[in-house]
């Protein structure tokens, strides 16, 4: 039991879109905070963030980095996640990490709070927790109890993905390409293989040799590992679309046993994390501008799949830098200090 109370916390990609929202999250949330490393690559060093009005030079992340260090977040990456959070778990800090590096090992858990916090117990294999692809969170956090309470036998989703997703360099690229395209200047693509502005590229991640991309994948697996059922059967297209904060997401899904698009609202109008924004009558729906900022999982456009027995349809939006990877994080976190750490 710490009977301190407070916590020495770290997050590496501390200057990247989601590390920087990591610190917002830490400090709007008040998490219990006794120091704060800020660590990114050598090219960060010395640059100063901000903490609770407190100006805190950034480190260069080093294998030393997290002595005395009881939980740190990670968004620096995969490959840098992969490499560095060992080290940490060796020196008994506790690792929550937005990169996809660790969330298919089956002796990581993958956790979004409103759905299995039991798995956070998990942590003690590893000194590891994964936190879900952006894109992953905001669909199981209202499938969850439509999961529970019909059984879900079949997932159809298609995403409209924002570009801070990618990090900062690809919401840079679409700010000068959409300025350059209005002003008939020449630019380039460098974080896209297309141009991004005005335009739509169904491709997020590598292609696979089934065709589809990692994205798409990751949203079939770890769908799976958190709703812990194998069973259900998922298939995803994710496209890139020139939007800065908030997925944007169609979800068709075939029940077990049949939900009426009324019982579906009544149900996720009284789920954790979610806010029914369904009134079509009035133009009134989910929509990425509204969501961005905030963190519910906005849900609207609920109707009956009049092409099946048991199928329901919904538009689920949600900010992916916030609910999507760093309050989903500093959330785990939360839970870890209190059952766990005992702050
Ligand atoms: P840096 O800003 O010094 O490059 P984003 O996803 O927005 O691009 O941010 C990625 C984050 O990960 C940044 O904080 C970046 O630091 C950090 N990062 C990238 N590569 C490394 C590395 N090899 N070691 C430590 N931090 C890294």
């Amino acid at each position: 039991m710490n009977t301190d109370r407070t916590l020495n916390v770290a997050v590496a990609g501390a200057t990247g879109a989601v590390g920087i929202q990591m610190i917002s999250c830490l400090e709007e949330r008040n998490f219990p905070v006794k120091s704060i490393r800020l660590l990114a690559s050598g090219r960060s060093k010395g640059r100063k963030l901000t903490f609770r009005g407190r100006e805190i030079a950034v480190e260069e992340l080093k294998e030393t980095s997290f002595k005395g260090i009881d939980i740190a977040l990670f968004s620096a990456g995969g490959g840098t996640s992969e490499k560095f959070a060992p080290f940490a778990a060796n020196d008994g800090c506790i690792v929550v990490d937005n990169s996809s590096a660790w969330r298919m090992d089956p002796e990581v858990p993958l956790v979004v709070p409103e759905v299995n916090p039991h798995a956070i117990a998990q942590f003690r294999n590893k000194g590891i927790i994964a936190n879900p692809n952006c894109s992953t969170i905001q669909m199981v956090v209202p499938l969850n109890p439509l999961h529970k309470t019909y059984g879900i036998r079949r997932i159809v989703v298609s995403t409209y993905q924002a570009v801070s997703g990618t990090g900062k360099k690809a919401i840079d690229e679409l700010d000068l390409q959409t300025r350059a395209i209005l002003n008939f200047k020449a630019f380039e693509s460098k974080v896209y293989p297309h141009t991004i502005a005005f335009n739509c590229l169904p491709h997020i991640d590598v292609f696979l040799a089934n065709g589809y991309t990692k994205e798409e994948m990751k949203m079939v697996h770890e769908t799976r590992k958190i709703l812990e059922d194998d069973s259900i059967g998922v298939t995803a297209t994710t496209v890139r679309v020139p939007v800065f904060y908030g997925h944007s997401e169609s979800i068709n899904i075939e029940t077990k046993t049949k939900a009426a698009a009324s019982d579906v609202r009544a149900l996720l109008e009284k789920t954790t994390g979610v806010k029914v924004v369904d009134d079509p009558e009035n133009n009134i729906y989910p929509l990425a501008i509204d969501a961005a900022g905030q963190d519910f999982t906005l849900v609207g456009r609920i109707r009956d799949d009049e092409s099946i027995e048991n199928g329901i349809n919904m538009w689920v939006v949600a900010d992916n830098i916030r609910k999507g990877a760093a309050t989903n994080a500093v959330q785990i976190a939360e839970i870890l200090a209190k059952e766990y750490i005992g702050v």
